[in-house]
């Protein structure tokens, strides 16, 4: 069976860290008997400068007729001044769209070796482990009527609507209730039913669902703005946390900045069954250090194992590079992102090369 993949290197570090994912695509073409059929594509500011649109309707159908997407990042300053409807962004929000990948699940894992990289106290996050489940598709990124309008007098208005309906709070429910189900058993959602109609019906439809399906699961409600404070005083007590797109937005981030190193972390946009997810790193696409072979490509990698796991039914060979990964670190090779007095830094490609021999030894 061979699997079809999609690569969309994108912008800035994004070609550099997908370069040393498809040295992994090829240790496991050729040392794990794993086929692929792999297809590249432009997206963001790549595809602005080559056909002046961030996502063409070609490379859409490629992504359409994949298994998996892997996404480097997008955007950066060189196209700051774009058609705000053609900035590289809306390349990414395209392909979510389109493609209806409506949960975006976004672990936040701190690394035994890497635990003096956090901000936190060590005994805060050591071996934290904590998954946030975004809505992707809906709410205010999405939501019509936007725009800005001219009021006359030198005024103006902005405008988004923020916006839920029943099945899209239900299917993002349910895939955060299936993942505690294999986790710690324990979700938390999170809204402003406090000041927000959208998330009134939020809180209202989690709980019938969490009646109706998941009862077994332990449920809490908590306001987006103290589960940000929750997230920095006890992170621990988090297991699954669902939340609408923007909410999930910040909360993602602020769980990835727990963990020390944005570096590290992966992440996977999931749709219906038997459409193809979309797998990329968290971090974005660092135009300040693109092309001096700094950045860090385990996000990328582990971003990989997520498609492995769950796009290409490969469970173990995911396990197989996660461990490779701890293994990395556990030898002491840091790039700058997460290097630490007594380890050694290496550049992106080293530390491919690192992942090989580490793959190696999990044969
Ligand atoms: C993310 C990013 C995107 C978002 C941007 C690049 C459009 O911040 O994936 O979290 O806001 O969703
Ligand atoms: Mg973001």
């Amino acid at each position: 069976m061979t699997h079809k993949l999609m690569i969309l290197p994108g912008d800035g570090i994004g070609p550099e860290v997908m370069a040393e994912v498809r040295k992994v695509l090829s240790w496991l073409e050729n040392d794990a008997g794993i086929a692929f059929e792999i297809e590249d594509g432009l997206i963001g500011g790549a595809s602005i400068d080559a056909h002046n649109d961030p996502l063409t309707d070609d490379t859409l159908d490629q992504c359409r007729k994949a298994d998996a997407i892997l996404l480097g990042a997008v955007g950066g300053p060189k196209w700051a001044d774009v058609d705000y409807n053609i900035r590289p962004e809306a390349g990414l929000l395209k392909l979510r769209k389109e493609l209806d990948l409506f949960a975006n699940l976004r672990p936040a894992i701190v690394f035994d070796a890497l635990v003096d990289a956090s901000s936190l106290k060590p005994e805060i996050v050591k071996g934290l482990d904590i998954l946030i489940v975004r809505e992707l598709t809906g709410g205010v990124y999405f939501g019509e009527p936007r725009g800005i309008e001219d009021l006359g007098n030198g005024q103006r208005r902005g405008f988004n609507t923020q916006t839920y309906t029943t099945s899209e709070i239900q299917r993002v429910g349910r895939v955060a209730f299936d993942l505690a189900r294999k986790r710690d058993n324990k979700v938390t959602s999170c809204e402003k039913a406090n000041v927000m109609e959208s998330g009134k019906l939020w809180r209202e439809e989690i709980t019938a669902l969490h009646k109706a399906e998941f009862s077994d699961v332990e449920l809490e409600h908590m306001y987006a703005d103290n589960c940000a404070m929750q997230l920095l005083r006890n992170p621990s007590q988090f297991d699954v946390i669902v939340t609408d797109n923007l909410f999930g937005d910040i909360l993602s981030d602020e769980a990835a900045m727990l963990t020390g190193s944005l570096g590290m972390l992966p992440s996977a946009s999931l749709g219906n069954p038997g459409s193809p997810g979309l797998y990329e790193p968290v971090h974005g696409s660092a135009p300040d250090i693109a092309g001096q072979g700094k950045a860090n490509p385990l996000a990328t990698i582990l971003s990989l194992a997520m498609a492995l796991r769950y796009s290409l039914n490969e469970g173990q060979t995911a396990n197989q590079l996660e461990q490779a990964v701890q293994g990395v670190l556990n030898n002491g090779t840091r790039t700058p992102d997460i290097m630490a007095p007594g380890c050694s830094e290496v550049s992106t490609s080293a530390m491919g090369d690192a992942l090989i021999r580490a793959l190696e030894k999990t044969l």
